[in-house]
């Protein structure tokens, strides 16, 4: 009734035959005798024309129709005269017969075109309207089959869906938990889950083997690009399993999505502990489709007199390969400031010029730190970083911790301006051996660095249960993220499944045992009722599509993302409730007739 073809579908095989085509006005043109309208629907877009000679009141009836209007359109196709070769539409045209318009629209509030004109609240305001933009629609359908590839491999593998509720106690994961009142218990509440872990586990007790599911997850934490406070995971468990048996499952899924999304074979992933990661890109999530790696100065930063490395506890910098004659003066005092923004904190930025002609006017090196080192004493700082003439040294130092982050960030900012993150390049890496244990020097106390189910590496299982502090802090988790392009976009554990061990995690994380049961009591209980030996892991179904797709926000793969308030716009919600169901629910805050009076 409505069509016989979509508008992305006709081609120049199709001319001379009758078609039926509805979707909406895009533009329409109108050149006197002859109205063109771009007809689209998620399928493309397809022109149509009306011709005053052929039928005046048509032409007319075309000539009124408005953007977004929703339309019908008859007609013959035939080959067009001026071709469209972006299109793949773009070689034939509907000489429309009859015409019905199905339904009318407003001037949308911004333009419906590849690029939009709309601010992010418009749009997310009006998201109908930006999800009729090919863009956003192109994501959700790209998300669409990462999901559907992802549940035939890990069906293929043997993997069961299986889905665990919403309503939940809370599960300590870092953040916090968004809770739901009880209206048949009053004063008590439920949380949403931050992630199904305890559920998962659960079911391995219950024998379920291999479990996964793709499912939301809810966490009231400050957002960013890559966080929303609803979001997706891929999440799986499976029982009798070494970690060795988990990457392998793991990385065979994500090469499965690579392949069949993106047509693209995956060499196997490199591995690097946490500790390696630190040490060469001062990050636990390196981007390592660059190199420009650290390089510890130390021994040739010392002792020359210069007090703020002689002061340090570490001196360390990175080569920009190239970069002493594209960088000036005022390029790297803006450079030294974005580094001495809070966000980032330096206290300074010393550079090193390794001069293209090192028999030039400038010598060999031009430095911020001339005043205290030689030519030679220089010579040694390149050759300690392997740099070359026309490469460009920056070198942070300080307290070892954190001048690594800055560095990290100095790295990463590099990388973008020599244009070293490519699009396309795809560089997976799985971090390993992560700390079991942080600790927090404000609260005095220890946190889980993943969360408190994940087990020690084997050989440190012994002195979990009785080591000193010194040696608490230096336990090493049977822990794993997946990092790709510099995103983790997914993490996991082998767990502990032994009570004993759990009881003294907890302990070590500060629950008192009335604290650990009455929140866990259900995972230790079934730690006695024949739990085996199971690990898993959870990958972020939004930051993966973003990453695949070369986006850095994964607002643009959920259908109906919140904004930086976590403030749906469309709905306008979250909203105050009125007296009666506030009276219901037993709670005593301010209902939305006292506020809107
Ligand atoms: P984790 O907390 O590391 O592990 O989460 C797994 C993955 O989920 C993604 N992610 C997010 N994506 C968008 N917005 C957020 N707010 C957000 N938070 C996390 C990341 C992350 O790598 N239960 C464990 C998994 C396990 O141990 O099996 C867990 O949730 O890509």
């Amino acid at each position: 009734m409505y069509r016989t073809h979509n508008c992305g579908e006709l081609r120049i095989s199709h001319v001379g035959q009758e078609v039926k085509l509805s979707g909406w006005v895009q533009i329409g043109r109108d050149f006197g005798g002859l109205t063109f309208v771009d007809l689209r629907d998620r399928y493309g877009i397809t022109q149509l024309v009306f011709n005053m000679d052929d039928d005046a009141a048509l032409c007319e009836k075309a000539r009124k129709l408005g953007r977004e209007f929703v339309i019908s359109a008859s007609g013959k196709v035939r080959e067009r005269s001026s071709k469209n070769p972006n299109r793949p539409t773009g070689d034939v045209e509907i000489m429309v017969s009859d015409l019905q318009i199905l339904n009318a629209s407003k001037t949308p509030p911004f333009t419906i075109e590849d690029t939009s004109d709309g601010g992010d609240d418009l749009r997310m305001k009006y998201r109908y309207l930006d999800i009729r933009r090919a863009p956003v629609q192109q994501n959700l359908m790209f998300r669409s089959q990462v999901a559907i590839e992802t549940r035939k491999h890990l069906s293929g593998e043997g993997f069961i869906e299986i889905e665990t509720p919403n309503l939940i106690k809370s599960t300590p994961e870092g953040a916090r938990d968004f809770v739901v009142p009880s209206r048949m218990n009053p004063g008590q509440f439920y949380a949403l889950p931050q992630s199904p872990q305890t559920f998962k586990q659960i079911l391995m007790v219950a024998g379920m083997d291999k479990y996964f599911q793709i499912v939301k997850c809810f966490r009231d934490e400050d957002l960013r690009a890559d966080r929303q406070p609803e979001f997706t995971q891929i999440d799986c468990e499976m029982a009798f399993v070494t970690r060795e048996d988990i990457l392998n499952t793991f990385e065979g899924l994500t090469k499965h999505l690579f392949k069949s999304v993106l047509g693209l074979e995956m060499a196997d992933f490199p591995r690097m502990s946490y500790d390696e990661a630190m040490t060469r890109y001062g990050s636990d999530k390196p981007d390592i489709r660059f190199g420009m790696e650290f390089c510890e100065l130390n021994s040739v930063a010392q002792g020359h007199g210069f007090s703020v490395f002689d002061s340090a506890e570490l001196v360390v910098g990175i080569c920009a390969e190239g970069q002493a004659e594209s960088f000036s003066n005022k390029d790297i005092k803006e450079l030294t400031e974005w580094m001495q923004r809070p966000q980032i904190g330096a206290k300074g930025l010393v550079w090193i010029k390794y001069n293209a002609d090192p028999t030039g006017e400038f010598g060999r090196f031009r430095s911020s730190v001339s005043k205290f080192y030689s030519e030679d004493q220089l010579q040694a700082f390149a050759d300690k970083m392997g740099a070359k003439p026309g490469d460009m040294m920056l070198v942070l130092s300080g307290e070892a911790e954190k001048t690594r982050k800055q560095l990290n960030e100095l790295r990463l900012e590099m990388g973008r301006r020599m244009g070293l993150m490519k699009a396309g390049d795809f560089k997976p890496l799985w971090v390993v051996n992560f700390p079991l244990l942080e600790w927090d020097e404000d609260s005095q106390r220890f946190f889980a660095m993943h969360h408190p189910f994940t087990a020690p590496l084997p050989e440190d299982a012994e002195k979990m249960m009785s080591g000193d502090h010194e040696t608490l802090k230096n336990l090493r988790a049977n822990a794993y993220d997946l990092v790709l392009n510099g995103v983790e976009i997914g993490g996991g554990s082998i767990r502990i499944h032994d009570r004993a061990l759990q009881e003294k995690n907890f302990q070590l994380l500060g629950f008192t045992p009335e604290q650990a049961e009455n929140q866990f009591g259900f995972l230790l209980g079934a730690f006695e009722f024949g739990a085996p030996p199971h690990g898993g892991i959870a990958f972020g179904l939004d930051r993966l599509c973003a990453v695949m797709r070369g986006q850095t926000s994964i607002r643009d793969f959920i259908a109906f993302p919140k904004n930086n308030m976590g403030r749906d716009m469309m709905i306008d919600a979250p909203d105050a409730l009125d007296e009666a169901q506030l009276t219901e629910l037993n709670l005593k805050v301010v209902a939305k007739s006292q506020i809107t009076g």
